[in-house]
């Protein structure tokens, strides 16, 4: 029997009581890059403390609310402030809002993060269309008792970033003249930073950027079916040889630096979906 927990059922009837549109687009905005919200028609704000059983986020730079409205005729839900494993959220609470999102009507996910580079052809600000992700030194968020009304007990990996999406997002930045690299995103825990052997282990092992999100939003997506975009804004580089202290305060700066170019794609892209 395919049956929905009952928490997740709890928190979308709670959702719908408030807000009945249903969405097509979620979008999960990263560290310093909640503005994209400015640029949407708001049409109802919850915050998670008032949603059933939903995780509460915790870090600096993250607010805590669903946001509900519209881009263009699209109809979308932001998730302005997320949940982190290094915040002692369990992976699977994590995985709760995506869940959450599938319920509620969305079909395809467009993330943000900011991450550390070390592909040594990335600078502080780029924008790092994410290809691939390298999710093993992480918790698995479907670690568990398998949700069979989500999905199936060992998933395919094999896109989890719809190449359909990638094609679209490059033409549109190259539309809007907003340069992009791409790669593959390295998930870690955090909250650390890498140490400098870390950071090279992370290059040698295929990462072009790491970060300590995404990676378990990405799989429960997979899981439930729902098409991903992912995007990195480069807010440090972890393989310098000089002194290379990252602090958080950095990351933030880089992240609302480079917020303008990515909220214009991620705006044109939901317009384009
Ligand atoms: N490492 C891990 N996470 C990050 C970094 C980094 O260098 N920068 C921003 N998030």
């Amino acid at each position: 029997m395919r049956v929905i927990p009952e928490k997740i059922t709890e928190a979308v009837a709670y959702i719908k009581s408030r807000y009945s549109t249903p969405s097509e687009i979620g979008i999960v905005l990263g560290s310093g890059l909640g503005n994209f919200v400015s640029e949407m028609n708001v049409e109802k704000e919850i915050p998670y403390t008032e949603i059933p059983h939903f995780p509460v986020s915790t870090v600096e730079g993250h607010s805590g609310r669903l946001i509900f409205g519209q881009i263009g005729h699209k109809h979308i839900v932001v998730m302005a402030g997320r949940l982190h494993f290094y915040e002692g959220h369990a992976a699977t609470e994590v995985a709760f809002p995506i869940r959450v999102m599938k319920l509620l009507g969305v079909h395809t996910l467009l993330l943000s993060n900011a991450a550390g580079g070390v592909n040594a052809a990335f600078a502080v600000g780029d924008l790092m269309i994410i290809t691939d992700h390298i999710s093993l030194a992480t918790v698995n968020p479907l670690i568990g008792k398998n949700e069979d009304a989500f999905g199936p007990r060992f998933p395919d990996m094999s896109e989890p970033y719809a190449k359909t999406l990638i094609r679209k997002g490059k033409a549109i930045a190259g539309q809007l003249d907003i340069p992009v690299k791409e790669g593959v995103y390295f998930g870690v825990t955090g909250p650390t930073f890498e140490t400098r052997a870390e950071y090279k282990m992370i290059l040698a092992l295929g990462g072009d950027a790491v970060g300590m999100s995404t990676v378990q939003e990405v799989i429960v997506a997979a899981h439930a079916g729902i098409q991903v975009f992912g995007i990195s804004v480069i807010t440090d580089l972890g393989i310098r040889e000089e002194d290379n202290i990252i602090t958080h305060e950095e990351v933030l700066e880089a992240a609302s630096a480079a917020e303008p170019k990515l909220t214009a794609l991620f705006k044109a892209l939901v317009k384009a979906i």
